[in-house]
């Protein structure tokens, strides 16, 4: 992160917005610390003379502020979250590449901590039924492994077993007619990083772009149980070292028209 030091007015304004203090004024001149600096960007968002700058990232990218391309209003944004639904049925159609990237988009551009940007996007589209089949045999395995445990008498852990041992013998008769894994979706988007709120709250804005795309989406919770402590699975998405899976997310185009949208508990609020 750099100011260019012949525009520079010294307003103070980066210094200000700067939370590590990693910018101070020499001769009037904002001048930033390499050392502390986080590659946040604040320093480029907020400076009215547009001085701030970056050799690290691509500075075409940066986009001027205009209400109205960037305002949402507030009722259709709530509706819009109100109308999203986890979708099971999907069409034959393939999704385009375009809409892929712009989901991955949306994810990039979600907050990090500590701005570390650590998020792998694994798109998973000609492989899937392999993966379908590693990740049916894993949870047949876990089922096994909970049900042949005397000590585990959780009703939901047993539950689930006895499903993934029928999802099992299913998917044996017909992988495709029978799946409940990815609900024969054309495209699985896997979610890892070093840490999981940051995959966590990308995933959130991909699907939320997904829907904007006309697409839909399903967090694939029994995927992710599978693929725990799975070195098979690990390597076969070639996750590298220290990163992990933290969300599966199917893609495709519904094959299915909500009229309105669903009723949910009220709020847990506590007031202090
Ligand atoms: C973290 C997470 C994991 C999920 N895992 C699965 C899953 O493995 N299989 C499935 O059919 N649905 C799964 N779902 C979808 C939920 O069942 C769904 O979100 C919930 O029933 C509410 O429906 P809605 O998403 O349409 O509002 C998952 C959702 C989340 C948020």
């Amino acid at each position: 992160m750099k100011i260019d030091t012949e525009k520079c007015i010294g307003c103070g304004e980066c210094i200000k917005e700067c939370f590590i203090g990693a910018i101070k004024l020499n001769d009037d001149k904002a001048i930033i610390d390499k050392r502390r600096c986080i590659l946040c960007g604040h320093c480029i968002a907020v400076c009215p003379i547009n001085a701030a700058y970056s050799d690290e990232y691509d500075m075409n990218e940066v986009k001027e502020y205009s209400e109205k391309d960037f305002n949402i209003d507030s009722e259709t944004l709530l509706n819009f979250i109100k109308f999203r639904r986890s979708i099971r049925r999907f069409t034959d159609k393939e999704v385009e590449e375009e809409k892929l990237l712009k989901i991955i988009e949306a994810g990039r551009f979600t907050q990090t901590a500590g701005n570390q940007q650590d998020v792998l996007y694994i798109l998973v589209r000609k492989k899937i039924s392999t993966l379908r089949d590693m990740t049916i045999k894993s949870l047949k395995n876990l089922g096994d492994k909970i049900l042949s445990d005397s000590q585990n008498s959780n009703p939901i852990f047993k539950k689930y077993a006895k499903m993934w041992l029928k999802m099992y013998e299913d998917h044996k008769i017909d992988p495709v007619a029978n799946d409940r894994l990815f609900f024969n979706a054309p495209a699985v988007l896997i979610v890892a990083a070093g840490i999981q709120v940051n995959a966590d709250l990308a995933s959130s804005n991909m699907e939320l772009m997904a829907d904007s795309l006309g697409l839909g989406s399903m967090f694939s919770g029994f995927f992710i149980r599978a693929c725990t402590d799975n070195k098979e699975i690990y390597d076969f998405l070639k996750v590298p070292e220290g990163k992990m899976i933290y969300t599966c997310m199917t893609l495709g185009y519904p094959d299915v028209k909500y009229l309105r949208t669903v009723p949910r508990k009220k709020p847990n609020i506590l007031n202090m």
